[in-house]
C-alpha cells in the first residue's frame, strides 16, 4: 500500500493518502481546504489517481477539500451514510467494506463526537491500521460539547469498536496537537488518560464535562460549510478565506 500522513498546521488535522499500488487509485481521508494544492501536488508525486475522498464526520474545526478536489479531479465525495449530505455521491456505514482499487476500508460506526461519526480499519495482512478520526485521539479524544456529542456514547463506542481491535493495531488519529504521529491500540488502552487504564464510563464522564473548552473559533463556519461538502459560507471570516478564494466553488 501506499500511504502518506499528511497536516493542515492550523487546525492540526491529519490528512491521510492511502494509495492501491496496483490500480494506483487513491482515497483521501478527511482532506482539508487549506492544502487541496499540497494534496495535488502529492498525489502527482506518487502517479495516483484519487478515487474518492472519504469523511470521518462533519469537521467543526476546518473546512473539507472534499468539494475542491472533486472539481478538480473528477473523484467521488464520501460520507457517512448516516448523516450524508446531498451533495456527496457515496454514503459508508459499518458492514459495508469500502473499496480503493484493492484496498479496503471497513468502517466502523463509533458516535460520541458527533452522532454520526466513523473511523476506519484497514486489515489487508500486514499490521491494522484504524483510522480514528476525532473519536480516539494520542492520550486524549475529541471533545463531547457540540455537535451532537454525547461523553457516554464516545466512551461505549471506544471500548465497544477500537479497544477490542488486535493490540498491535497503530492508531491514526484525526489530529494531534503535541506533534505526535500514531499510537497503537495496546497503547491507548494502558495510558490513555481518559479512556484507558481502567477509567469507568462514570469517571470519563466527568473528565469530559470538566474539560471547559473554549468555544471553537470555526465552527460557525465550517459545520454548514461541510454540510455542503466544504463549500465556503458567506460568514467565513476575512483572517480565514484565502482557501475559498482561491477557487471557483459555483
Ligand atoms: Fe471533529
Amino acid at each position: 500500500m501506499i500511504f502518506k500522513q499528511l497536516i493542515e498546521p492550523d487546525s492540526n488535522t491529519y490528512t491521510y493518502l492511502l494509495g492501491c499500488p496496483d490500480t494506483r487509485k487513491a482515497v483521501l481521508i478527511d482532506p482539508v481546504l487549506d492544502t487541496v494544492e499540497r494534496d495535488m501536488n502529492v498525489l502527482q508525486e506518487l502517479g495516483l489517481t484519487l478515487a474518492c475522498t472519504l469523511e470521518t464526520h462533519h469537521h467543526a474545526d476546518h473546512l473539507t477539500g472534499a468539494r475542491v478536489l472533486r472539481e478538480l479531479t473528477g473523484c467521488k465525495v464520501a460520507y457517512p451514510a448516516i448523516e450524508m449530505p446531498g451533495c456527496a455521491d457515496i454514503g459508508v456505514e459499518e458492514g459495508t467494506p469500502f473499496e480503493v482499487g484493492t484496498l479496503l476500508l471497513h468502517p466502523l460506526f463509533t458516535p460520541g463526537h458527533t452522532s454520526h461519526h466513523h473511523a476506519y480499519l484497514l486489515d489487508d495482512g500486514a499490521r491494522p491500521m484504524v483510522f480514528s478520526g476525532d473519536v480516539l485521539m494520542i492520550d486524549a479524544c475529541g471533545r463531547t460539547d457540540f455537535q451532537s456529542g454525547d461523553a457516554a456514547t464516545l466512551y461505549r463506542s471506544v471500548h465497544e469498536k477500537l479497544f477490542v481491535l488486535p493490540d498491535e493495531t497503530l492508531v491514526y488519529p484525526g489530529h494531534d496537537y503535541k506533534g505526535r504521529f500514531v499510537s497503537s491500540i495496546a497503547q491507548e488502552k494502558t495510558r490513555n488518560p481518559r479512556l484507558g487504564s481502567g477509567k469507568t464510563i462514570e469517571e470519563f464522564v466527568t473528565i469530559m464535562d470538566e474539560l471547559d473548552l473554549p468555544y471553537p473559533r470555526k465552527i460557525d463556519y465550517a459545520v454548514p460549510g461541510n454540510e455542503q461538502c466544504g463549500k465556503c459560507p458567506p460568514n467565513v471570516p476575512e483572517k480565514y478565506r484565502a482557501p475559498c478564494d482561491a477557487y471557483d466553488q459555483g
